[in-house]
């Protein structure tokens, strides 16, 4: 089956078949370039805006078909609204738009990246090819029939024009990068579990090595010289062995700290022996989008060569029931030497990240630790799928962080932490029970968390709501968002190159 669109980059020109895609303001004005490329067609579409009732509203479209005067075999003209006020975000939306109008058959489209008042400088080009190419995106590798009157999807061509190809065309490797790293993690999130268990986790992670990127990966025998028991717990009851991946990217200072990205790798939750009920319980194999958004991340920053260190960890299990399957009442003593009573096994994800959250924090001394986790249904309850939940024992992280998501998209929502919460998780028989009882269950899962990180700043973002079954939006049609890439990729470029 096809795969998503390729985008170019070229000066301003009329294609001569296919699609063209142009914009107008909500006063139908069209930009001095799209109205020479135009010509007489211009006031076709005046014509069918009046007939379409179209007004140029933000994100409305009119759609002419064999238009005369043009070789393009279609003409779209999609509505921006008040040019002047559109922000990152909405140019990554309006790429997103004007792929979701190029007919699934097209073989080539061109979209003049030009607004009515001005052309799009090169950063907002690219933000908009982002867009298409985040929303041309499709998980249809294990479809091997089409319906009868299906026609097969081509990889169209998009080409953009623009008032500076070449600057475009640099800028672009940056920004091609992230959207490239937004559809591995997608790609790893969308597959199924009896494909992508742990070792093969770690193997495809282990291809960031190509664009330079340190990967080691922790097999069973050296996370139990490790002392990782929380974690191994977890992954005891599957055939499937368990491993930890540390990533490191090392485009900073020699000896500067780095910062770390910790994600939990759980390639299927069954719940294990305190087992999820059967609805619904094939989404848990993206229960390891996390560690997904992790892996993306580290492709992202090697592949713009972002000027920093920075480290990646995955804990990487499968929670199953089974004859060697870890028990409720189970005590472990995970690598910190602190012990946990497990009182439910399908509270695993905080298992997983207490020995990877101590281990990377000892080892590497990060600056700050970010660790992202399909952590609690809880969460959903709270947030639905607009914001992730945002725990931080630090404000100064816990701000950048709400920052990079308004600039982005990806929203986070700050949570509370409190002493009056950690009592909750105080066990009769060990240091901590792993989980708090009816209330607040994803404040307990993240006070967890924090009895693993010591002092140093931390922020725990709960992506069970926005990383899987995600709405569908003008940037996303399939099931898994990639959601958190883009987010920590502007927190990084913000904040922590040198
Ligand atoms: N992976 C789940 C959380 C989840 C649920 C993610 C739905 C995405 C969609 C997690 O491991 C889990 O099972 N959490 C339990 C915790 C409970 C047992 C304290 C939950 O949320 O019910
Ligand atoms: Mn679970
Ligand atoms: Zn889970």
């Amino acid at each position: 089956m096809a795969d998503g669109p390729t985008v170019g980059f070229s000066a301003f020109s009329l294609p001569s078949s296919g699609v063209l895609v142009v914009f107008c303001d909500d006063a139908l004005r069209l930009g001095t370039v799209t109205r020479g490329l135009l010509g007489p067609a211009a006031a076709l579409v005046a014509r069918a805006a009046a007939a379409d009732r179209f007004k140029g509203k933000s994100g409305s479209s009119l759609d002419l078909v064999a238009p005369a005067d043009l070789k393009a075999g279609r003409l779209v003209v999609i509505g921006c609204g008040k040019p002047g006020d559109m922000k990152r975000k909405d140019f990554v939306k309006l790429g997103g738009i004007a792929m979701g109008k190029i007919p699934a058959v097209a073989t080539s489209a061109t979209i003049v990246a030009e607004l009515p008042n001005k052309a799009m400088s090169a950063e907002q080009a690219c933000d908009l090819a982002l867009g298409v190419r985040l929303r041309g995106y499709r998980f249809d590798r294990y479809k091997t029939k089409r319906k009868e009157d299906e026609e097969k999807p081509t990889a169209v061509k998009v080409d953009i024009g623009v008032a500076d190809a070449p600057r475009t065309r640099s800028a672009w490797t940056a920004k091609g990068g992230l959207a490239d790293s937004v559809l591995l993690a997608r790609d790893l999130i969308n597959e199924p579990a009896n494909v992508l268990y742990p070792a093969e986790f770690a193997r495809r992670a282990s291809a960031l090595r190509r664009l330079g990127v340190a990967v080691d990966v922790l097999d069973v025998p050296a996370m139990k010289k490790l002392g990782m028991n929380a974690l191994l717990g977890v992954g005891q009851g599957s055939v499937h062995e368990s491993r930890t991946v540390v990533m490191r990217w090392n485009g900073g200072k020699k000896d500067a700290s780095p910062i770390a990205f910790i994600g939990k790798g759980v390639c299927f939750d069954t719940g294990g022996i305190s087992i999820k009920p059967a609805a619904g319980m094939e989404d848990m194999k993206g229960d390891m989008a996390g560690a997904a958004c992790v892996v993306g991340l580290m492709q992202a920053l090697a592949a713009r060569k972002a000027k920093v260190n920075a480290i990646g960890a995955i804990g990487l299990v499968e929670n199953m029931p089974d004859g060697n399957a870890q028990r409720p009442g189970d005590i472990v003593k995970t690598m910190s030497g602190q012990t946990i009573e497990i009182i439910n096994t399908d509270a695993e994800g905080r298992l997983v990240l207490a020995d990877v959250l101590h281990h990377i924090n000892t080892k590497y001394k990060p600056k700050f630790m970010i660790d992202l986790a399909t952590l609690t249904g809880a969460i959903m309850v709270a947030l639905g799928q607009e914001y992730a939940g945002m725990f931080a024992n630090d404000d100064k992280l816990a701000d950048r962080l709400v920052k990079a998501g308004q600039a982005t998209g990806e929203r986070v929502w700050r949570m509370p932490l409190g002493p009056e919460y950690d009592k909750m998780i105080d066990s009769r028989f060990a240091d901590m029970k792993n989980t708090g009882g009816r209330w607040g269950g994803s404040i307990t899962a993240a006070q967890l968390l924090a009895r693993f990180v010591g002092k140093t700043p931390w922020a725990h973002l709960d992506i069970a709501g926005t990383a899987l079954g995600s709405p569908q939006t003008d940037i996303n049609k399939s099931w898994s968002s990639g959601w958190g890439v883009r987010l920590l990729n502007q927190l990084v470029e913000d904040h922590y190159e040198r």
